[in-house]
Parts: C-alpha cells; sequence; structure tokens
C-alpha cells in the first residue's frame, strides 16, 4: 500500500477498483482526452507507477519525467507508443495486455472484411436515404468470400485467430512472417510463404503485424502495385504499417478493391480524401471494444501495474531485460 499511481485517462471501473484496494492514490484523467506532453510530464512526476493508453506518446523524455516509478502498464497489447529502450535504460518495466483481445480484434476484422466486400456501409446509407425502391438485379454486387485466398501478414494471435476462422468460409490461406506458423499449417493447411507471392495471390489481405522499424510502411507503392485489381485489405493492426497517402491514389485509381481500416497513420487524422471514397469503410480504431474484453484489458493492465508496484515480475512484461539492468 500507500503506492501513487496516475492513470491517464479513464478506463474500465473495474480496472480502477483495482487499483483503488491496492494503492492509496490514484489520480484518474477524467477529461475525455488526450493529455499533451506537458501536461503528461507534469502528471507522472513522483508517481510510483503509471497506467497508459496507446494514444499517450511515452517517451524519452516522459519517462525521464517519471523517474522514481516502477514503470508503465499500457492498456493495450501494441506498444509502439512506448520507447521501451528508454524504459529499459531508466530501469522502468514496461507491461501490455496481450491475449484477451485476441477474439475482439479477430471479431471485428471479419466485420471490416464483410463490409467491404459486401458494400454494407454503403447499402445501408442506400435504404436511410430512401433510395430503396425496389430489387435491384445488378445493384450492390460484391465480392464471394468463401473459396477464396485469404492472405495473413503476421500470423501472431490476432493473424492465427483469423486465420482459423476462416476455415467455414473453406478459404485457402497463405501467410507472410518472420517465422513459420504450426497451428496453421496444420489446421488449414495454410502455406508460408514470401511477402511478393502472398501479395500476387490473395483475394482479401489482412495486416496483423505490430508496428516496429521492420513494419513501418511494409505496404508502401511498390507492394500494393504487386496486388490483384480484386484485392480487398484490411488492416486492424496499426496505420503506419501501410502507407497511407500510397493506399490513397491505389484505391482512387482503383488499382484495388477496396479497404477496410481501423487504423491510420497519424490517428486520429485520416489521410485527407480516403473519407470520399466510396470503397473504403473506416472505423475509428474499434478492434478491441467490446464490454468484455475491454473490461479484461482493464483488469490485466491494473494488475501488471500492482504486480511491478510490489516489486513482482508482471506476466507480461515487455522489457524483460530491464531486470538485469534493474536496481531495485
Ligand atoms: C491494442 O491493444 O494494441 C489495440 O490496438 C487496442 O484495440
Amino acid at each position: 500500500m500507500g503506492y501513487n499511481v496516475f492513470i491517464t485517462r479513464k478506463i474500465p471501473e473495474i480496472g480502477l477498483g483495482i487499483l483503488r484496494e491496492n494503492c492509496e492514490i490514484v489520480e484518474v484523467n477524467y477529461e475525455d482526452r488526450v493529455l499533451i506532453k506537458e501536461e503528461l510530464i507534469r502528471k507522472v512526476v513522483g508517481r510510483d507507477g503509471i497506467l497508459c493508453l496507446l494514444t499517450d506518446k511515452i517517451d524519452e523524455d516522459v519517462i525521464k519525467a517519471a523517474n522514481g516509478a516502477v514503470g508503465f502498464s499500457n492498456y493495450a497489447v501494441g506498444c509502439d507508443n512506448i520507447d521501451v529502450a528508454s524504459a529499459t535504460k531508466y530501469g522502468m518495466m514496461i507491461t501490455n495486455t496481450p491475449g484477451v483481445l485476441t477474439d475482439a480484434t479477430t471479431d471485428l476484422t471479419w466485420a471490416l472484411l464483410f463490409s467491404v466486400s459486401r458494400q454494407i456501409v454503403e447499402a445501408d446509407r442506400f435504404v436511410r436515404n430512401g433510395r430503396f425502391k425496389s430489387w435491384l438485379p445488378v445493384g450492390f454486387l460484391g465480392a464471394d468470400i468463401t473459396g477464396k485466398t485469404l492472405g495473413i501478414i503476421g500470423a501472431g494471435r490476432i493473424g492465427t485467430a483469423m486465420a482459423l476462422r476462416s476455415k467455414s468460409f473453406r478459404m485457402n490461406v497463405l501467410y507472410y512472417d518472420i517465422k513459420e506458423n504450426e497451428t496453421l499449417e496444420k489446421e488449414l493447411n495454410a502455406q508460408y510463404v514470401d511477402l511478393e507471392t502472398l501479395l500476387k495471390e490473395s483475394d482479401f489481405i489482412s495486416i496483423h503485424t505490430p508496428l516496429t522499424e521492420e513494419t513501418y510502411h511494409l505496404i508502401s507503392a511498390k507492394e500494393l502495385a504487386m496486388m490483384k485489381q480484386t484485392v480487398i485489405l484490411i488492416n486492424t493492426s496499426r496505420g503506419a504499417v501501410i502507407d497511407e497517402a500510397e493506399l490513397l491514389k491505389t484505391l482512387r485509381e482503383k488499382k484495388i478493391a477496396g479497404a477496410g481500416l481501423d487504423v491510420y497513420e497519424n490517428e486520429p487524422q485520416i489521410t485527407e480524401g480516403l473519407m470520399e471514397l466510396k470503397n473504403v469503410v473506416l472505423l475509428p480504431h474499434i478492434g478491441s471494444a467490446t464490454i468484455e474484453t475491454r473490461n479484461k484489458m482493464a483488469i490485466m493492465a491494473a494488475e501488471n501495474l500492482v504486480t511491478m508496484l510490489r516489486g513482482q515480475i508482471p506476466h507480461n512484461l515487455v522489457n524483460p531485460d530491464v531486470l538485469k539492468h534493474s536496481k531495485r
């Protein structure tokens, strides 16, 4: 007890409850907005630990300001918002929330894939605008999904779950990753291919890589040009894996059939022009947004923080190297 923690924005009550039971001071930013850097720096000073969000840029300045804290518990699985190397250098633990959001994010990815391929959003608008006058013999013609080829870029937890759900659609699965995935090969007879093969042969491409230096703009002009003109590209991982300006150009020129995006290169900004396109479905980063999943994420993030405050090693430690340098 006696711990003083800061939560950068309101998370589900169940997680806050865990922190209140275990800490003396729990300050939550209840304003419904992301704190700017100066505010964040002021708020982390003198804390024993911080629970942050993927929208908080935890750079070296913020880490230095939090000097004395055990670390940052990220309420997300992706940690590209945190300068993990700096945190390690300053002896701070970083944790994330893996596993609990796999199903919700995968379900949303499928929802996007269906929405784009069957023009669900456009069709809904059509009905609401009072334009549905009769059954349309050649209107809203989408693309079949069953029996087609699904390309998975990044076969980790979510990529694997995405591929496994394709079984009932009798899809042929190709995947690209840094390592082979036995589950996908056994369960689906999926083929491990290079990126070029995946891009050229897939009817649907779904991206599930974390954002790292290696995956930044993994999909740019050259890669987009390799895709089939009928392909539908889905991204629920991180926006900057795709070069959004090049994607816009490709979509405008109808060089690919469509895209479904839940994430953006400069979130929450959307590249100008994307919103005018009919062959795109745009969501506000809601992959993990179900009541059950956000509760699980809140519990996990709170428990990660409490564990590190107690001087123990959290299960979801992202930077185990910190233990080598730690003076604690
Ligand atoms: C994550 O946890 O990284 C997700 O993007 C949140 O939905």
